[in-house]
């Protein structure tokens, strides 16, 4: 190439890129964020308006969600960029959100980890072959699982182009113990309790399988940031089955390990941390104890008051949520009420409103529409 078309080159790829930010994994420049409201509220720093994104936003109460998995069964959606982008991108088409958050499963690692995981209509996630006894962990196969994971780290990237600093992109994962539940009841459960008899049957082999599970979601997590996440959420959703003290022992001490080990990869390797929510489903018991794990944001769900929770956590915590999900169905007036009210509970600072749990699938849109108008009118 002669020296002159280099030049060229140059000055193409200088012009194309002189506005723009964080560096990706590709080491790829993306387009500035416009509306950073949902970063700030995470770093206890001044917002315009109170941020709202909510819970399963990309979903099944979305009409074109469900056009498009007429075509495309569900992990072949999450494996794909273009549709797991596709799919991000459609509630932000119809709602002033401000966040857009990954299309994927929690369930992914447990694919990576060798585990078969079929999403069953009407039944939800069902894992065929689940880890029953101890020796079973020997099937997982933690050796190549975050190479397994690697499309994630391709949508997101792809998502964040795509996105063109709009609002930030959400990377998540689920929590070791809400992980394990899944991969040993072999789908989802109401009650858990085979592997809450495994806690009690089988501790050294639970501990393992958690330690060996937190492992991997930090590679992941990790892999998520490079590749583009701007801030990351750790569902455990399966908190809700633990008593406080089960928790504090089979639930808490991954949660921090996750955010610590994370923290510190990053910083090794001179990446920004990016914020870290925790969102433990029916944890509201252990609040306090949430606030110490070194989280930015703790997810609460819709039975937590938010003036206790405040209280709880302290002025160093932004809080997100928590409207019950089921208030999505009540008149648009009683809902834009619920929602004023919530907001003004919670305040303006170190706040980012969000449901207690994700949308459900008969949620109407006009909802969604309140809801969002609903918080950004509020304060
Ligand atoms: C909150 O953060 C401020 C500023 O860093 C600090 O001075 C204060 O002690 C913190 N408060 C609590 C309760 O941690
Ligand atoms: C909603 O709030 C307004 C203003 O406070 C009040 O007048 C109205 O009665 C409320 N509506 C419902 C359905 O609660």
């Amino acid at each position: 190439m002669s020296v002159g078309l280099r030049l060229l080159g140059l000055c193409i790829f200088l012009l194309k890129n002189v506005k723009t930010d964080q560096i990706g994994f590709e080491f790829q420049p993306f387009p500035v964020l416009k509306n950073d409201n949902l970063l700030r509220a995470a770093r206890g720093e001044v917002v315009d308006r109170v941020p709202v994104w909510v819970m399963r936003q990309a979903g099944r109460y979305l009409p074109e969600f469900q056009e498009l998995r007429k075509l495309h069964d569900f992990f072949t959606v999450c494996r794909t960029p273009e549709l797991a982008c596709e799919v991000t991108m459609q509630p932000l088409r119809r709602f002033d959100l401000d966040a857009s958050i990954i299309f994927s499963d929690i369930l992914v690692i447990p694919q990576a980890l060798g585990l078969t995981v079929e999403m069953h209509a009407g039944v939800g996630p069902v894992l065929p072959q689940p880890i029953v006894v101890p020796e079973d962990l020997k099937r997982l196969t933690p050796d190549g699982a975050l190479s397994r994971l690697s499309y994630v780290g391709d949508a997101i990237t792809m998502m964040r182009h795509k996105l063109e600093g709009r609002v930030p992109l959400i990377g998540f994962t689920g929590a070791p113990w809400t992980l394990m539940g899944y991969m040993i009841e072999g789908g989802g459960s109401k009650t858990m309790s085979k592997a809450k008899a495994w806690l009690n049957e089988h501790p050294e082999d639970s501990k393992l399988f958690l330690n060996l599970l937190t492992d991997a979601i930090v590679d992941y997590l990790e892999m998520q940031v490079k590749a583009g996440a701007q801030m990351l959420q750790v569902f455990e959703s399966s908190a809700e089955h633990l008593s406080k003290e089960q928790f504090l022992e089979w639930g808490v001490p991954y949660l921090k390990r996750i955010r610590d080990e994370l923290v510190d990869r990053l910083t090794k390797k001179a990446i920004p941390v990016v914020p870290m929510t925790l969102f433990a489903k029916g944890a509201g018991h252990s609040l306090k104890e949430q606030s110490e794990l070194g989280y930015d944001v703790i997810g609460l769900d819709w039975t937590v008051d938010p003036l206790e929770a405040r209280n709880l956590v302290g002025p160093n915590i932004t809080l997100q949520g928590n409207l019950d999900p089921q208030d999505m169905y009540r008149d648009p007036e009683e809902l834009r009420n619920l929602t004023t009210e919530m907001v003004h509970k919670f305040g303006k600072s170190r706040y980012i409103a969000n449901l207690g749990h994700g949308i459900t699938p008969q949620t109407p849109i006009t909802s969604m529409e309140v809801l969002v108008e609903a918080v950004h009118k509020a304060l």
